[in-house]
């Protein structure tokens, strides 16, 4: 029987959620999802691993023991936990919550990725990492120091991952799910407009229906896992492709 290894970080809420219980849907995938929280899901195929992934002494201890040895056909990284950070402009932000944040959406990934391909290098396996990335790599938004150049960053990273893989059997991706109806967003809801001004917008986002359903971006996240040789670029965005 064909049988696939899927790793979620943040599955526990949101899109890693949504994801989660795609997969938990198939019966040959065995799923590995890390978050702070545990679910009370009781599945064989899952292994919840409660990990803060912004304390990296800890995820360093953890790396080693993280990625099982086994026959699978397709083995699947996903580094979706990330937080919006303290939305608030430079010169206001705290240190603590900063480290915070590029730990959890910038080390952590890349301490992942390194780790899984030192593990699953002479693995047979089709192999894909997929970086969860956001619109905000690209574009400076005010109050979003911390987010957008953590994303920004680990889009770079994704990049020099997909230089270096060659014709080897790896595929790196960073995508952009597209604005989610998630407690993230609640949370960007919640800024105060002196410290963003883009609020009102994101306000009028929910008001008028514009959030797509996690559930929505999970299908078509899960169409480019299973069908990566169709797309050839490592930036991807799910609002640029369909799931057929
Ligand atoms: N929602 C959007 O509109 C949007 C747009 C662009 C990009 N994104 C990106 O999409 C990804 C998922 O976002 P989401 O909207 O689904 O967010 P979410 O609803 O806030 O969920 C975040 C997930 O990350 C986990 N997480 C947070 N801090 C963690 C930590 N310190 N250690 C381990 N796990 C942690 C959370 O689990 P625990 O709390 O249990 O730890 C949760 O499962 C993120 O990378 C985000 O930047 C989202």
């Amino acid at each position: 029987m064909n049988k696939s290894l899927v790793v979620i970080t943040g599955h526990s809420k949101g899109l890693g959620k949504a994801l989660l219980e795609h997969y938990l849907s198939l019966e040959s995938v065995e799923i590995i999802g890390i978050s702070r929280s545990r679910l009370d899901i009781d599945s064989p195929n899952l292994t919840q691993v409660s990990l803060d992934l912004s304390d990296l002494d800890v995820l360093k201890n953890e790396l080693e023991g993280l990625f099982p040895e086994d026959s699978y056909d397709q083995i699947v990284l996903v580094n979706n936990a990330g937080w919006i950070g303290e939305i608030k402009p430079i010169g206001k932000m705290h240190p603590r919550e900063m480290r915070m944040q590029v730990n959890l959406n910038l080390l952590a990934p890349m301490y992942l990725s390194n780790a899984f391909i030192k593990a699953y290098k002479n693995h047979p396996a089709k192999k894909v990492v997929c970086n969860i990335s956001s619109g905000a790599a690209t574009r400076p938004v005010a109050g979003w120091g911390g987010y957008c150049s953590t994303k920004a960053a680990l889009a770079m990273f994704t990049m020099v991952a997909d230089k270096e893989s060659g014709a080897s059997d790896f595929r790196f991706f960073s995508l952009a799910p597209g604005i989610v109806d998630t407690d993230m967003q609640e949370e960007i809801r919640k800024a105060a407009e002196s410290d963003f001004p883009e609020l009102q917008k994101f306000l009028e986002f929910k008001e008028q229906g514009e959030l797509v359903k996690a559930e929505e971006v999970a299908r078509k996240i899960e169409y480019l896992l299973s069908n990566p040789e169709e797309f050839q670029e490592v930036q991807q965005d799910v609002r640029k492709y369909e799931a057929p």
